[in-house]
């Protein structure tokens, strides 16, 4: 196929507005999956992702596209001078998802593409995260086709919403196409205006060789999996290939395209979409934004002086620009729960880590949990994302501490640091100050719920910036806030608070001073360190109360009595009892049925497994989040 005739894209929507709906469509109209293999939602092929609903890893796929259609006053046909009327195109999407936590796929995402097709649902209009995205794609200069989707639904709002995109974009409202991708109207046009407006890939085949990696993972048979886009050159199966960052050498298993299962080909040329299988087992030595190339152009390199110039005798191969650093902003630690699992949790993080290069870990032990890891996330649902694939798919029994953000501290020494867990906090006699991070934060809502939505912001600390007007009825609200009270629940009291019509994204600012200090809670007289939390100093009264309220409920009763105590700066300020009990399943067997007696005990023993002891008392993992919740 010739680079002329390939189109590189995305989708970017807010969460919901239908793009692995759209992406069905458009895999149908290609018959690229066989009409009785076609299910809902074909993309998203994790577990975790249809029984939510929601994308959370991105998806390429290559589709095939014929120009052969009816009206012969096609606009394919006529920009193209296309005579016999038919023409073969390559169509290669990436599905990447709606959530805020998972933007680092999305920029990952349109780094591979030339143009972005901005889809908006008519019943909710332009979100917070059709703005973010968009941006996104703005900065690498894509090419965006606007589409408003759900034009079947009863409360579509076509021509409000048409406005809004045409506003927002600065484009004629007749150019926004509007789509039903759940009965298929109107979808034929997207792939047309697809191939009219989406430049084909720029790369130039005889360049050196080069391949950027925008996603990988491990697969048993054929070791790490890279997915790329070939940018210059080509690679082809028999070729050995080297990574420029991490100076691996590797042979081929295989290499081809998504379709979305893998399909081998001989080789992928400039402008391709594909994967190369390398039979690699080190998960360390392919890292997503890394450039590949062929070791015959290596040698070249070793043997040249002048890093400019690359004719046929001397190549040089400059490596890609790659993507920037993500920067977690949630901290939490994982242990096993039987400490014999620890060299399983490394290597099932390290592998998750080679499908999600924003997952950060590193070792770590405390006295109460043994050994284990402190782990960085882009958010909350990142964080329930990974411990839930980290029970699905690697069969891990974990506790995970209350979660954190970070805070840098100034010390009266002069000593700065900074910290990823309260427990880390030195005592409160030796801090000058501490700062916690603040993040920019927009929400989209419709005017009659400002009142309510500020009174929210309020009680989360977040100070008004200013507000944009979207439409007449719909409002952009800028605040900035710390990310602590953003982060937890904000986004639920949101929804109920604007009857679930708000929306919202952030992005970090700074590091900012306030007047926190650290609460701790004592369980049965000894300090849990994985539910310490920082707070305002002038909240922390209110605040001790409610978590020791709120763990009363939480813990299951113990066969003592367990005192429950919050405490700042060594002194009490709250305490609550849980009162004794003993759940003896056995003692309605009276007789002499031993080998039943003992049957029940050790199901008992069993089903108390999953928690893990803290001195006397077991504590449900469900607690350590909770302390966080309001
Ligand atoms: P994320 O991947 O979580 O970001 O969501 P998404 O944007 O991929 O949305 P998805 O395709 O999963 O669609 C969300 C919901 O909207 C699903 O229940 C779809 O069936 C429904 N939906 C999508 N397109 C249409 C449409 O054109 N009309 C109607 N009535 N419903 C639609």
């Amino acid at each position: 196929m010739s680079q002329e005739n390939i189109r590189n894209f995305c989708i970017i929507a807010h969460i919901d507005h239908g793009k692995s709906t759209l992406s069905d469509r458009l895999l149908e109209l290609t018959k690229t999956v066989e009409e009785r293999k076609m299910k809902d939602q074909l993309l998203d092929q994790m577990d975790i992702e249809r029984e939510r609903g929601i994308t959370i890893k991105l998806q390429p796929v290559r589709m095939i596209y014929n120009t052969e259609i009816s009206n012969s006053k096609s606009q394919i046909q006529n920009k193209f001078k296309i005579q016999n009327s038919k023409q073969e195109f390559v169509l290669n999407l990436i599905d990447t998802p709606g959530h805020v936590d998972f933007s680092y796929e999305v920029s990952r995402s349109l780094a591979a593409v030339e143009g972005a097709i901005l889809l908006v649902d008519a019943t909710q209009g332009i979100q917070a995260q059709t703005l973010a995205n968009l941006y996104l794609a703005l900065e690498q200069d894509l090419i965006i086709i606007p589409v408003i989707n759900k034009i079947d639904m009863p409360n579509a709002m076509v021509s409000e919403v048409s406005k809004e995109i045409s506003d927002l974009i600065g484009i004629e409202e007749k150019e926004i196409i509007k789509i039903s991708a759940k009965t298929g109207e109107n979808v034929p046009e997207v792939l047309e205006k697809i191939i009219e407006k989406i430049p084909s890939p720029k790369g130039d085949i005889k360049k050196p060789d080069r391949a950027l990696i925008f996603d990988s993972y491990f697969d048993s048979y054929k070791g790490i999996i890279a997915q790329v886009r070939i940018v210059d050159g080509a690679i082809n199966k028999d070729d050995e290939i080297y990574f420029l960052k991490t100076k691996t050498k590797s042979e081929i298993i295989e290499l081809g395209v998504m379709k979305p299962q893998l399909e081998k080909t001989d080789s992928l040329k400039a402008g391709d979409i594909g994967y190369i299988a390398t039979g690699l087992k080190e998960v360390d030595k392919c890292r997503v934004g890394d450039t590949i190339t062929k070791v015959s152009n290596i040698k070249y390199q070793v043997l040249s002086t002048d890093e400019d110039t690359y004719d046929n005798k001397n190549i040089i191969v400059k490596p890609l620009p790659g993507y920037k650093e993500v920067r977690p902003t949630v901290f939490a630690s994982i242990y096993p729960v039987e400490g014999d699992d620890y060299p399983e949790l490394r290597d099932a993080l390290e592998k998750l880590k080679l499908n999600d290069a924003s997952l950060f870990f590193e070792p770590e032990s405390s006295s109460a949990l043994g050994r284990g890891f402190r782990c960085g996330f882009l958010g909350m649902l990142h964080m329930e994302i990974i411990s839930e694939r980290l029970s699905r798919e690697y069969d891990m029994n974990l506790v995970i501490t209350t979660p954190s953000v970070s805070y840098q501290i100034k010390k009266r020494d002069g000593k700065e640091l900074t910290i990823f867990s309260p427990a880390d906090m030195p005592d409160p006699g030796m801090i000058e100050k501490i700062k916690e991070p603040w993040v920019k934060l927009e929400i989209v809502l419709p005017k009659d719920k400002i009142g309510s939505v500020m009174r929210l912001a309020e009680s989360s600390r977040a100070i008004y910036k200013k507000t944009d007007y979207l439409s007449q009825d719909r409002v952009i609200l800028e605040y900035e806030a710390p990310l602590i009270n953003i982060i937890v629940d904000f986004y639920d009291n949101l929804k109920s608070v604007s009857s679930g019509f708000a929306s919202m994204n952030y992005e970090f600012l700074e590091f900012r001073e306030w007047d926190l200090v650290k609460l701790d809670i004592l369980v049965a007289g000894e300090k849990v360190e994985a539910f310490s939390k920082i707070v305002p100093e002038n909240e922390s009264y209110n605040e001790g109360k409610r978590v020791v309220a709120k763990l009363k409920n939480i813990i299951p009763r113990q066969n003592f009595a367990v005192a429950l105590q919050a405490v700042i700066s060594g002194k009490i300020i709250a305490r609550e009892t849980i009162r004794p009990f003993r759940k003896d399943v056995t003692a309605k067997l009276y007789g002499g049925d031993v080998s039943r007696k003992r049957k029940l005990l050790e199901k008992q023993k069993k089903g108390k497994k999953k928690m893990k002891s803290f001195g006397k008392v077991e504590i449900p993992q469900e607690a350590f989040l909770s302390v966080l919740k309001k």
